[in-house]
């Protein structure tokens, strides 16, 4: 008889930067799990390491070499004691710089990109037969498409879950390199959507994240082959799916928001209150040289309908600080955009060349003291605001869904709505659960609570709209 430790072989898998590269380390994870491999919580002896890796700024493709090197150290402490340890670099950076890999970091068994992970298995067969050092590339993009080679069986993500309905981009922003390492735009079938939904929900989840790149350009074909839904459509479907209680998506492009899907806002409460909409900048002089085809009036309109839809929506977005070209009077631009629109969180970044994107090579560069200037004003500005909007929450109740265990005894923490962590005490059988927590304290990051009550699939709580003057949007800088 073979006991289950000598098949079981140990997985640990590093995820860097997005949502779509969490989804895509899990679904890593389900497609080596019939090959014996379980999820470990340390690279240290580990037989196979991931690194599921992000090419968005410098900095996140940096990180990357840094953790080889580290790697590197066990690989060897592995291979003296007779064991072997696979490495693979997967996700964008692989996508973009495979050669370099390669190249810079022997130690590196296999590079693989978004698009062909579904080939693991025999990936990491072929490279368990090779020699060590022969460093195996899989960056094509296929033509099959990985969804329909994962497998259905899924290691449960929790009570949070995502699902990746759209993948790629087609719109070329001048600083971002989503289009090279991602492709085109793809949408998954309305059917293959919901069947996925249905299965995470069977495994445990209560909320579900729906993501791609350009995740309201979705167009997946209808169940019955016929046509397409857009994203209104498919959350109104996804909506119909029984113990599932709350759904978000990200990441949108404020010219993909169409009438359908603002109209999901106002009538499915499913369809949780918070919004992340990009808009990077807003000077409309740098938005055309960013190649968004957008003004910063249209994003104005857009929040606006969003707004009269569902009046407590809270908006969260993206900047970029120090974009070439930029001049102190297009920074104003964007400081007035967060003041007048006021944001519950948001993600702000100094400009980062990437290669062979058309910003990188553009003339007017700005050095890198007055972006950290830049970045510095505009995050006490939108730290403001978050601190203001969370503190705007104490007194409320709202429907939290408790997701995980706090670091202190005792304490649970979930999400609000409106996505703000909410930390609690609670007993540990509540997890996975919509409970009524009464807020007590909103700090900067999260808020705190009590409970009271638990009405686990009751329709969330509506809080009143913003009103001019309740001390929300009041920020100044
Ligand atoms: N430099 C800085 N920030 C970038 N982003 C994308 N590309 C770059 C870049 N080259 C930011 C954008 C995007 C978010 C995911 O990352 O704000 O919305
Ligand atoms: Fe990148 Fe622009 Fe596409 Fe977003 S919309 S992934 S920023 S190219």
């Amino acid at each position: 008889m073979v006991c289950e430790s000598a098949l079981t072989k140990k997985l640990f898998i590093k995820t860097y930067g997005c949502q779509m590269n969490v989804y895509d380390s899990a679904r890593m994870a389900d497609v080596l799990a019939p090959l014996g491999y379980k999820i470990s919580a340390t690279p240290r002896d580990a037989d196979l390491v991931i690194l599921n890796t992000c090419h968005i700024r410098e900095k996140a493709a940096e990180k990357v070499f840094s953790e080889l090197g580290r790697l590197k150290g066990f690989k060897g402490e592995k291979e003296s004691g007779g064991g072997r340890m696979l490495i693979a670099v997967a996700g964008c950076v692989g996508q973009a710089e495979g050669d370099e890999v390669l190249r810079r970091a022997p130690q590196v068994d296999i590079v693989l990109g978004p698009q062909t992970y579904h080939r693991l298995p025999e990936i990491v067969a072929r490279a368990l037969g090779a020699v060590p050092g022969s460093g195996i590339l899989e960056t094509d993009f296929p033509i099959e498409s990985k969804f329909d080679h994962l497998p259905e069986e899924a290691v449960s993500q929790g009570p949070a879950a995502f699902l990746s309905v759209q993948e790629g981009c087609d719109k070329f922003c001048t600083f971002c390199v989503v289009p090279y390492t991602r492709g085109t735009e793809f949408s998954r079938p309305v059917g293959e959507v919901v069947a996925e939904a249905e299965r995470l929900v069977a495994a445990g989840a209560v909320e579900i994240t729906l993501l791609g790149q350009n995740v309201n350009a979705y167009h997946g074909s209808a169940p019955d082959g016929r046509g397409s839904y857009g994203l209104g459509r498919l959350i109104r479907r996804l909506a119909e799916v029984d113990g599932l209680e709350r759904l978000r998506y990200t990441t949108s492009h404020p010219r993909d928001m169409d009438d359908e899907l603002v109209a999901a806002h106002g009538d499915v409460d499913k369809l949780m209150p918070y919004l992340h909409l990009p808009i990077q900048s807003g000077s409309d002089r740098i938005l055309e040289a960013m190649n968004r085809r957008h003004a910063a009036d249209d994003y104005r309109r857009v929040v606006e309908r969003l707004r009269a839809a569902r009046p407590d929506l809270a908006l969260s977005s993206d900047f970029i600080v120090g974009f070439p070209g930029e001049t102190d009077r297009d920074f104003a631009e964007t400081l007035r955009v967060v003041t007048e629109i006021g944001f519950s969180q948001a993600y702000s970044f100094k400009y980062s060349p990437r290669p062979g994107t058309p910003a990188a090579s553009a003339e007017g560069q700005v050095t890198d003291a007055v972006k950290n200037e830049r970045l510095a004003m505009l995050q006490i500005l939108l730290n403001e605001q978050q601190a203001a909007f969370n503190r705007a929450s104490e007194g409320h109740t709202m429907a939290v869904l408790l997701e995980r265990s706090g670091r202190r005894a005792g304490q649970l923490v979930g999400r609000s709505p409106y996505m703000q962590a909410v930390h609690l005490a609670a007993p540990p059988r509540l997890l996975g659960r919509i409970v009524e927590v009464r807020i007590d304290a909103g700090h900067p990051n999260s808020l705190a609570g009590c409970l009271v009550g638990d009405r686990s699939g009751g329709p969330t709580t509506r809080r009143p709209a913003a009103e001019p003057g309740d001390g929300l949007w009041e920020a100044t800088i």
